[in-house]
């Protein structure tokens, strides 16, 4: 028989029902966890080693750890929706496993094989399936697997001891007006990425690096930040956590390239794919920010809309910067926006027939 890559010790002390119904009602974004997560170490000798499924607990850290020093992380985001016939589904994990490899690449971390990546998503899901939240109320169990730099020494080097974690949280929106179109704050102060570096990785400096920006468009009563490319301050790049596009009156969706400095989302692809499905022609091409102004106040740009796995498909109501405010289209949720984001939710909820591939079901 083929041993299993990740041993299991079940939580001899979960939440009670009540408590995990109390938190699943109001669950918020990343605040609760469930009763189990999945480790695994890689030493140089060893490789990927040592997988376990096992109890929620703190990690014990020595104070030198690499990881809480040089921030050389890599981390993912994915969720598990539950459908209507009860079956729990994950949507292209397989492109999060890709993903957290090309980041660790960048971050000279090992790569974690795409197998062990989905089987510990898989183990942890199946045994914290009473964690994802019903499908009526549109909340998620959102998965964070990461990798971190376990070693305890000061040098700046790769670091030879790796530890991979998953753990899990139930979640609802992750913006507290819930669909309501977002207020946006462009950054000219602060710039997000540059060529060269890190900024396709899915790694913690690269939002470590964006909070003043975001405390900026809190301060100016916005959602979230929008990046403008790092050499000319021009050209829009993504949001903070989040994909961006743009649709035209004459039917284009509009949206920047992956050129090495944005991240290359799940979400965003999967939406191209749509919006081509939806008769949109799809231009991924640079886009300025005088543009985009220009188009909205012409009225040639109707819809915007931020994506993401945390975020789904929210569209953008106004944009503002230090000197002054506009509106794309009403201010509200568009037409395409609207479709293309209730495709997606359907895709990754089991209502609307995979014909892409992009489901897996999760047998409990
Ligand atoms: C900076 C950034 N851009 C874009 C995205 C969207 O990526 P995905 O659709 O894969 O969640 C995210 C979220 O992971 C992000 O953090």
């Amino acid at each position: 028989m083929p041993q299993k890559t990740f041993t299991a010790s079940i939580n001899d002390k979960p939440a009670t029902d009540a408590a995990r119904a109390a938190i699943l009602k109001n669950p918020g974004f990343g605040v609760a966890f469930t009763d189990h997560m999945v480790t695994m170490k890689w030493t140089p000798e060893a490789g990927w080693h040592a997988g376990r499924l096992e109890p929620y607990r703190p990690f014990q850290l020595d104070p030198a750890t690499a990881a809480l020093h040089y921030a050389q992380i890599v981390f993912e985001g994915l969720k598990a929706y539950r459908s209507k016939e009860n079956e729990i589904l994950l949507f292209r994990p397989e492109n999060n496993a890709e993903r957290l490899a090309k980041s660790a690449q960048r971050l000279a971390i090992p790569a974690l094989p795409v197998q062990f990546f989905v089987e510990a998503i898989e183990e942890l899901v199946r045994v914290d399936h009473l964690w994802v939240p019903a499908s009526e109320g549109g909340g998620s169990l959102y998965l964070r697997p990461f990798i971190f730099a376990s070693e305890a020494m000061l040098t700046v080097r790769p670091a030879r001891e790796y530890t991979f974690c998953l753990i899990a949280s139930p979640v609802g929106d992750y913006f507290a007006g819930g669909q309501k179109p977002l207020k946006l704050w462009v950054s000219t102060d602060y710039v997000r990425a540059a060529r060269g570096g890190t900024g396709a990785a899915k790694c913690p400096g690269n939002y470590a690096g964006s909070l003043m920006a975001q405390k900026q468009s809190v301060d100016n009563d916005c959602d979230q930040t929008v990046f403008l490319d790092a050499v000319e301050q021009k050209w829009i790049e993504e949001l903070g956590g989040m994909n961006i596009c743009f649709i035209t009156k004459d039917k284009k969706l509009i949206t920047p390239p992956i050129s090495g400095t944005i991240l290359d989302g799940i979400t965003r692809k999967s939406i191209l794919t749509l919006a081509a499905e939806e008769g949109l022609e799809v231009e991924e091409t640079p886009y300025s920010y005088q543009q985009w102004k220009h188009d909205a106040e012409s009225g040639y740009l109707t819809e915007a809309f931020a994506c993401g796995t945390a975020a789904v498909v929210v569209s953008i109501g106004t944009v503002r910067d230090a000197h002054g405010t506009f509106t794309i289209g009403e201010g509200l949720t568009g037409p395409v926006t609207a479709t293309l984001r209730q495709r997606l939710v359907n895709l990754q909820r089991g209502v609307e027939a995979d014909s892409h591939g992009w489901v897996r079901r999760i047998s409990i």
